[in-house]
């Protein structure tokens, strides 16, 4: 009798329910894809006559009961992108499916499954697994996908007895080490084949991986091997191959050679170092929808036949040498459908070339990081409405800011180069801006208040430009970052200046900032070292709850402008380092030089908040670094300084004294 539960896909939240274990007769449970919490009940032990349970893309916890070793009739098992942990008992599973991938288990593979000798799928990737693979688990005849990448499993591999059936043999990832075996090439099934990172610490014999010949996906990065792939002979080898990965690894590739009748690639990777020619066989690679040859010596010219490959997606050829693009008339029938193209860190010089703005489909363009000079063209609006990231700084674009930018932009980045003028009201129009940065340019303003009409502005950098006049009272209502050091703003604040950024305002109310998340978004990915330990939350009884966030910063500098104030003597401004303090107006309180002067260089903690001298300080700038990655899947790092603007009030809340001083913060 078969009896199934199949709920998979249906938004159901809350715990399994335990009553599910009174249904003793179930065969068949699929929950996959739901929302469900909490540990797999205890009454499901008496679901005996399980044969397949699928729990996948849930958010449950705990271990795998130990009771699921007597399920011996349960044939698929199939827990995936969970955040189950423990060990795994295997011991008497007579499982021919088992996914355990994207989980936290850990420990060693269980030494003895002699019963899963049935087992035809194996997947444990992205898990912290550890010590060595049994070598019975490779030898199971009946094998046919083994994937174990992601882990941290060690020791030497031996493929002596492996099961020549596989077809999938993902090892990627881990912490293996030593030579890779020659037996591997008996698998002469395989389709996929990674084995990345391997630590091989020597030399490879490419010619190894030359007998599996049905290959389609081979990763081979980071080998760690002082031997050079000879990739026209390593290419021939293959016919069937679609991905190709031997990034991290010296391939040399010649022209002079060619390489006949080559694979189709779609995916190819050689990010790496020691190619020094655009690999000419790409010419004729018609599926090519990804390419990075990232982070080699390639220089000269980027030829022009590669705009016309059909297929591509992705283009990073990025940290080279490249000085300029040939020249390429654009058929006027042109309609490429590249989304990703970076060439930043090179050497091109000159204007932007045409046929760029002709990429019409760009999500991301990246061409930060070279001489590029001349205006920024105007044909930056021309793409259509998919551009998000477009990174042009660190080259020696001068004009003005360019007032037709592409209004789908998340993020805009034209710092370093030597822009003049205003920014251009215009701006407004791209009402998706989340990132605005146009530090170090020449740009001559006053402070842009009109920005706040972006409602999704998270962080805006004006940095050591000619920004000039007062701060006027605004309403960013989703800004997070804001630096407008060096410039010539002058004047005093408003003490309710950012009463009414709500986000900067909600960043401490319920968020934890210690796992340094609160930027939110992938978009904004990367980690920030907060100080929460710092503030006591006692301060912030009576005192308006907004002040409770600035908890989270963690280091700041407003040096270098002419900003008037006190700086607080309390709580984490004591731990920074002086030189956060220098070049200002000088109006900084008499406990800042002391401190200074007491303890050298650093603040110590020992001065944290509750001594005497916290109680009449007023907080002016606070400027805090923090680093992040922009990047909608690829990331770039830079560093960014958050400026703060501390009203009146808030030295209530360093020192004793808890009397409001200004009403300007009521909700
Ligand atoms: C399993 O079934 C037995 C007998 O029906 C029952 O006594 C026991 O409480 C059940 N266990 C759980 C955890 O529900
Ligand atoms: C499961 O394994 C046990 C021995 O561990 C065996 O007796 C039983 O027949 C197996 N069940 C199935 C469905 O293969
Ligand atoms: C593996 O386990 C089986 C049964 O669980 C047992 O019969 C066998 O002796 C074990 N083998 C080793 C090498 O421990
Ligand atoms: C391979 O099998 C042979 C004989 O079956 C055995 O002697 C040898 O130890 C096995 N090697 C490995 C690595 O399991
Ligand atoms: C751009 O740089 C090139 C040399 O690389 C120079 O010939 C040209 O005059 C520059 N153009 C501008 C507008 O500065
Ligand atoms: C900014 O522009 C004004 C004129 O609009 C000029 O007086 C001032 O010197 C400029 N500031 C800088 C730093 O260039
Ligand atoms: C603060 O910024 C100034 C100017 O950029 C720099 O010289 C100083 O080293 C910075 N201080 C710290 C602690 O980073
Ligand atoms: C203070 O910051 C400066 C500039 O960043 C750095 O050179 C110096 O080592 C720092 N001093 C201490 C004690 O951290
Ligand atoms: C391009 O490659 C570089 C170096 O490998 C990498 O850091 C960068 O994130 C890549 N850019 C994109 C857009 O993927």
């Amino acid at each position: 009798m078969i009896l199934s539960l199949i709920l998979g896909a249906n938004n159901l939240v809350g715990e399994i329910p335990f009553s599910l274990g009174n249904i003793s007769h179930l065969t068949d449970i699929a929950l996959c894809e739901n929302d469900l919490a909490g540990e797999i009940p205890s009454s499901f032990e008496n679901l005996s006559h399980l044969t397949y349970l699928d729990l996948s893309q849930n958010n449950l916890v705990g271990e795998i009961p130990s009771f699921f070793g007597s399920f011996n009739q349960l044939y698929s098992l199939a827990v995936e992108n969970n955040e189950f942990s423990g060990n795994f008992p295997l011991i008497l599973l007579n499982l021919s499916d088992l996914s355990l991938s994207r989980n936290q288990f850990t420990g060693k593979l269980p030494p003895n499954m002699s019963s899963l000798s049935d087992l035809v799928l194996f997947y444990a990737d992205a898990n912290a697994f550890t010590r060595t693979i049994p070598s019975y688990l490779l030898n199971i005849p009946s094998l046919s996908c083994f994937d174990l990448s992601d882990n941290q499993l060690n020791g030497n591999l031996e493929f002596g007895n492996i099961s020549s059936s596989l077809s999938d043999l993902l090892l990627g990832n881990n912490n293996f080490r030593g030579s890779i075996h020659k037996s591997i090439s008996k698998l002469v099934n395989l389709y996929t084949l990674d084995l990345s990172h391997f630590n091989t610490q020597g030399s490879v014999n490419f010619s190894i991986f030359s007998d599996l010949k049905l290959l389609v996906d081979l990763r081979l990065s980071h080998l760690n091997t002082t031997t050079t792939v000879d990739f026209n002979t390593f290419l021939s080898s293959f016919k069937s191959l679609a991905t190709l990965d031997l990034s991290g690894n010296h391939v040399s590739v010649t022209n002079k050679s060619s390489v006949s009748n080559p694979p189709l690639l779609s995916r190819f990777n050689l990010s790496g170092w020691g190619v020094t020619e655009f690999p000419e066989f790409l010419r004729t690679q018609q599926t090519t929808e990804i390419l990075d040859i990232s982070n080699n010596k390639i220089n000269g010219q980027v030829p022009c036949w590669l705009w016309t490959l059909p297929n591509l997606d992705y283009v990073n050829l990025s940290n080279n040498t490249f000085t300029g693009f040939q020249r390429l008339m654009v058929p006027s029938s042109w309609q490429p459908s590249m989304n990703y193209f970076s060439g930043a860190n090179n050497n091109f010089t000159g204007n932007i070339p045409a046929f760029i703005c002709a990429l019409r489909s760009l999500a991301m363009l990246d061409l930060s990081d070279n001489k590029f000079n001349g205006s920024i063209p105007r044909c930056m609006g021309n793409f259509s409405s998919t551009l998000q990231a477009l990174h042009l700084r660190k080259n020696h674009f001068s004009g003005g800011f360019p007032e037709n930018i592409s209004e789908s932009l998340k993020s805009l980045d034209v710092g370093h180069n030597h822009l003049v003028g205003k920014l251009p009201r215009s701006l407004v129009r791209i009402s998706s801006l989340e990132v605005l940065n146009v530090e170090s340019n020449k740009i001559n303003d006053t402070f842009p208040f009109w920005l706040s009409s972006l409602q999704e502005l998270q962080v805006l950098v004006l940095r050591s430009n000619a920004f000039h006049g007062p701060m006027q009272q605004t309403r960013f209502s989703k800004l997070r970052i804001i630096d407008v050091s060096h410039n010539h703003f002058n004047g005093t604040l408003p003490s309710d200046f950012f009463v009414n950024w709500t986000t900067m305002v909600l960043l401490g109310e319920n968020e934890d900032h210690s796992n340094g998340e609160y930027m939110g978004t992938s978009y904004y990915s990367d980690s920030i070292v907060v100080m929460n330990k710092v503030l006591e939350m006692e301060m912030v009884r009576d005192i308006p709850q907004e002040l409770g966030d600035l908890s989270y910063l963690a280091y700041m500098n407003f040096s270098h402008n002419q900003l008037v104030g006190l700086v607080p003597g309390g709580t984490q401004f004591l731990t920074q380092n002086c030189s956060s303090f220098e070049e200002n107006a000088g109006h900084f309180g008499p406990s800042l030089e002391k401190v200074c002067d007491i303890h050298g260089k650093t603040m110590q903690e020992s001065e944290m908040p509750g001594s005497e001298e916290d109680e009449e300080e007023v907080i002016s700038w606070i400027a805090a670094a923090i680093g992040f990655i922009p990047g909608i899947a690829f990331g770039l790092m830079m560093g960014y300084i958050l400026v703060w603007y501390k009203p009146e009030w808030f030295m209530n809340v360093f020192g004793k004294n808890k009397s409001r001083s200004t009403s300007s913060t009521t909700r």
